[in-house]
């Protein structure tokens, strides 16, 4: 009886330190421990032995007892430290692998250029101001001296709200004049630009929303050379020194004498022609639109309270899309409006 112990005992010792796993574990405590289990077998025979010897086999069988339940325990914790190593390996963080870029965004390129423009004006001294798109016709026709039945005033070129049609979206920066000149008294120097709305079919060149930048500066003694130098300080400034800009002359209700300003087509250098073909940025003119401007009316001046004998002041209104494809070499204004981010992504 003492060899079957004895056997038991290695047997299962063996077994226990060979364990693969808890249950593995759980499954030799049956068979050794258990109620039908070996060693339990082995005391119910114990009954067969002499009186001195059972108290001696006693003693031996609970050994192998306490022996199996010590290594049973001991391979428990043993397991239980592995499986913890083999789960730290596999979700081990290394915070030494460098870390994914995110991808930043930039600034939309009409609001690159808008920001270059800005600059130059901030830098002559310029307040930049802003204002309501939704413009009273009196802002934005009456008090700039477009009278009623003046053709820009059309149903069909401007948005608006009213029957009455005193209530619209403005169709140019322009009221931004009067708004500024009600609460400011000469000198000023004023940059106002927004999003302006006119009933325009979508195209290369036009959009039903566009922006423009008002300018306008009132003091004593103020001539077209001031504007002049003003215009031309920018175009250098955004298109290079020796970019080339001319002045025509042209109408406008709210300044006289006025002028337009044009800038030679960046596309076909002035020629009107690339491979033969009409220039599709210019139409052919060589020449792109850039602004209008001119002397502010005296009617204007007026109509703010201010005294023309006393006071002149120069305006001009220039389109930011136009700006933005010349300086970046944009050929279809459309392209500034769909945000289809591989063509931004350019700039
Ligand atoms: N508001 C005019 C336009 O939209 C431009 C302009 C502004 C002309 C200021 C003269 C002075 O065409």
């Amino acid at each position: 009886m003492k060899q079957q112990l004895e056997r038991i005992r290695s047997e299962a010792l063996a077994a226990l330190n060979a364990a693969a796993d808890g249950q593995e574990l759980e499954a030799l405590r049956v068979r050794y421990l258990g109620k039908k289990g070996e060693l339990t077998a082995v005391l119910k025979q114990m009954g067969k032995l002499s009186p001195e010897e059972r108290p001696v086999m006693g003693q031996v069988a609970n050994n192998v007892r306490a022996a199996i339940e010590e290594t049973l325990e001991q391979a428990k914790t043993h397991l239980a430290a592995k499986a913890m190593e083999v789960r730290l390996q596999a979700e081990a963080v290394d915070v030494t692998i460098p870390g994914e870029a995110v991808a930043l965004g930039h600034q939309h390129p009409m609001n690159m250029v808008l920001q270059e423009i800005k600059d130059i004006f901030v830098g002559m001294g310029y307040q930049v101001v802003d204002g309501p798109e939704v413009e009273l016709a009196s802002y934005n026709f009456t008090r700039l001296n477009i009278e009623e039945g003046h053709p820009s005033r059309d149903r069909s070129d401007t948005f608006y709200f009213t029957d009455d049609d005193s209530l619209l979206l403005r169709t140019q920066t322009s009221p931004m004049q009067i708004r500024f000149m009600e609460n400011h008294k000469p000198p000023l120097c004023m940059l106002a630009p927004g999003r302006v709305f006119r009933k325009d079919e979508a195209d290369a060149t036009h959009s039903p929303m566009f922006h423009q930048i008002e300018g306008l500066v009132v003091d004593e003694g103020i001539t077209m050379g001031d504007l002049k130098g003003a215009l031309t300080t920018l175009m250098k400034r955004i298109y290079g020194e020796d970019s080339v800009m001319r002045f025509r002359p042209h109408h406008f209700p709210f300044t006289e004498p006025s002028c337009e300003m044009d800038m030679q087509c960046h596309k076909c250098q002035g020629t009107g022609e690339v491979d033969g073909q009409v220039c599709s940025t210019c139409h052919g003119e060589g020449w792109i639109e850039l602004l209008g401007a001119g002397m502010v009316h005296p009617k204007v001046l007026e109509n703010c309270g201010i005294d023309p004998e006393k006071y002149s002041g120069f305006a001009f209104g220039m389109g930011l899309e136009r700006m933005a494809m010349g300086r970046l070499r944009i050929n279809d204004l459309r392209l500034i409006f769909d945000n289809d981010v591989r063509f931004l992504n350019q700039f």
